[in-house]
């Protein structure tokens, strides 16, 4: 046998604090990323810092604009003892995160996350990726930040889709993890829509160490994190069709995943009716178009083997299951439940 089989486990070294971003020490030879609408706020704070600003939307997500960091980094001798600060939402921080993963096979990256959906999903747990060809995420990789710094002030001035996206996914976690976190979340609604601080950060909080807990024990997506997935295997098709923030396609896919899991999984329909009715009380719109359910985008979903379509489904609040469908049979599902009638 020429090579021995290696086991690596990822080293999970990252730090989370939750602190004022306007504490946080930036080192003079750190580079800044951040982006475009925080930088006018902040533009005071890095004077002797190599900087670049960026707009924060899906179309970021590039291999041109991959190219553009390659080329700040490499324009501005960016090394191994340097630190790179990312600033800003979900599509900067995947971007800049699959950068700074492969430039020099890695560079140090801490994640300022200035969006509830980065705070509490994308920031944590070290995925990052570029769309290609019209697929969200299809090229992308693990690389865990060193640092994220946490700072719920930037809540005070995102825009209203912006926190609702962000809050679908921590709902989302709540659904596949976490009963007692649901129950918070449906005893918190006024306060939560009153953007009442102490609660967001008492249910951000949460939503993290959930998400740690799986990551800890599957980073690289081969059971337990794909749980996650929970609703993105539409969501992706609705977010790209109907161009909404992630976190407003993932509601309305989780709305198809509970009909789906109401059918083959056994969810019982009052727990369904419990969490469309929670998504209702925040005024989601979960309108499903049948139409707009891509069937490439679903093929091509980054959790999918070559013929099987891991589906993830729920039984029950905090019990997830994955479903393994082979391509005829997940189209089948998809051309049987548009004929069924879907909460609308
Ligand atoms: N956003 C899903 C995950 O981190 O696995």
């Amino acid at each position: 046998m020429l090579f021995n089989k290696i086991e690596i486990s990822p080293l999970l070294l990252s730090e989370i604090h939750f602190m004022g971003f306007s504490e946080f020490h930036i080192n003079d030879n750190d580079f800044v990323i951040i982006d475009k609408n925080v930088f006018n706020k902040y533009k005071y704070t890095f004077p002797t810092n190599k900087v670049l600003i960026l707009e924060s939307n899906e179309e970021l997500k590039s291999f041109n604009n991959l190219k553009n960091v390659y080329s700040f980094f490499s324009k501005n001798n960016l090394h191994k003892d340097n630190n790179v600060v990312c600033v800003g939402g979900g599509t900067l921080s995947d971007l800049i995160g699959f950068a700074c993963n492969s430039y020099l096979r890695g560079v140090n990256l801490i994640l300022v996350p200035t969006t509830l959906l980065s705070m509490a999903d994308a920031s944590i747990g070290g995925k990052n990726a570029i769309n290609f060809q019209h697929i969200k995420n299809l090229i992308g990789s693990y690389y865990l930040p060193k640092k994220v710094i946490i700072d719920i002030n930037f809540l005070k001035t995102l825009q209203e889709e912006h926190f609702f996206s962000g809050l679908a996914e921590i709902i989302k976690i709540a659904i596949v993890k976490s009963k007692s976190l649901f129950l918070i979340i449906q005893q918190n609604i006024e306060q939560i829509k009153l953007l009442n601080f102490g609660v967001l950060a008492e249910i951000l909080e949460i939503a993290i160490s959930l998400k740690c807990e799986i990551i800890n024990i599957d980073f690289k997506d081969e059971n337990q994190r794909l749980f996650l997935n929970f609703g993105h295997t539409f969501a992706h098709s609705f977010e790209l069709k109907e161009n909404i923030p992630h976190g407003l396609a993932v509601a309305k896919g989780i709305n198809l995943a509970l009909e789906i899991s109401e059918k083959f999984a056994g969810l019982p329909t009052n727990t369904k009716n419990d969490i469309i009715d929670l998504f209702n009380a925040f005024n989601y719109n979960l309108k499903i178009n049948y139409r707009n359910i891509n069937k490439l985008a679903l093929t091509k979903d980054k959790k999918h083997l070559s013929n099987t379509n891991k589906l993830v489904l729920l039984e029950n609040l905090e019990i997830p299951k994955i479903m393994n469908l082979n391509n005829d049979e997940f189209n089948q599902i998809i051309k049987d439940l548009s004929k069924f009638k879907v909460y609308q």
